[in-house]
C-alpha cells in the first residue's frame, strides 16, 4: 500500500520557499542562471522550481541512472549530457534526492571540468543515512532510511507520476 510522506500542498509551499532562498543567493550576483535538471527523477521538481524563479533561467538536462529496485548498483550510466556550454555561467544543479552521493559526486566532477563561474546544488530531498560527502547548498526536506516514490521518484520506473512523495508499505 502506498503511504503519503510529503503531501502536494507541503511540496508546493516548500518549492516556493526554495525558490525565494535561491533568488536571495543570486540577487546581487546575476540575473541569469543555467539550471541543469538531472533526469528522470527531478523532472517535476525542476519544472515547479524554475517556474517559481523570478529571473532568467536557461535549461539543460543530464540523464543518468544507477539504481535497480531500491539499491544503487554503484555504476553510473550517463545516458545524456548537457549540450550547451556552461563556461563562465552561474549553474544551478537540480537533483531530486541524494542518498549515497555517488551520482552527484560524479556529475559535479565532470561539470567542474567545463569551468562554470559558480556551481550550486539544490536537492529536494536529502537522505541522512549516509555521510554522502556532497555539499548541498539548498535542501527541501531531510529524511531517514526510507525508499521514496512519487513526484518523479520511481521504483523500477513505477510511481513517478504520483503528485505527492510517499513510500510503499508491505
Ligand atoms: P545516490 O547516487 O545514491 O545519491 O542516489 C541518487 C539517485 O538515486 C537519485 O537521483 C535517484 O534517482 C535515486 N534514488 C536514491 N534514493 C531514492 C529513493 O528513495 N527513491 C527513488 N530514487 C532514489
Amino acid at each position: 500500500m502506498v503511504k503519503v510522506l510529503i503531501d502536494q500542498e507541503t511540496l508546493r509551499k516548500r518549492v516556493e520557499e526554495l525558490a525565494r532562498e535561491i533568488e536571495d543567493y543570486y540577487r546581487d550576483k546575476t540575473d541569469t542562471i543555467h539550471a541543469i535538471c538531472i533526469l528522470k527523477g527531478s523532472v517535476h521538481f525542476f519544472s515547479d522550481l524554475v517556474l517559481n524563479l523570478n529571473m532568467n533561467v536557461k535549461y539543460s538536462f543530464i540523464h543518468v541512472s544507477s539504481y535497480q529496485g531500491t539499491a544503487s548498483t554503484g555504476r553510473l550510466q550517463v545516458k545524456y549530457w548537457i549540450d550547451e556550454p556552461i563556461q563562465n555561467e552561474y549553474v544551478l544543479l537540480v537533483e531530486d534526492i541524494v542518498d549515497t552521493g555517488l551520482t552527484l559526486q560524479h556529475i559535479v566532477k565532470q561539470l567542474k571540468k567545463q569551468n562554470p563561474k559558480d556551481l550550486k546544488i539544490v536537492s529536494l530531498i536529502e537522505k541522512t543515512v549516509h555521510d554522502h560527502g556532497v555539499k548541498l547548498d539548498f535542501v527541501g526536506f531531510k529524511v531517514g532510511n526510507v525508499f521514496l516514490i512519487g513526484y518523479g521518484l520511481d521504483y523500477n520506473e513505477r510511481y513517478r507520476n504520483l503528485p505527492f512523495i510517499g513510500y510503499v508499505e508491505e
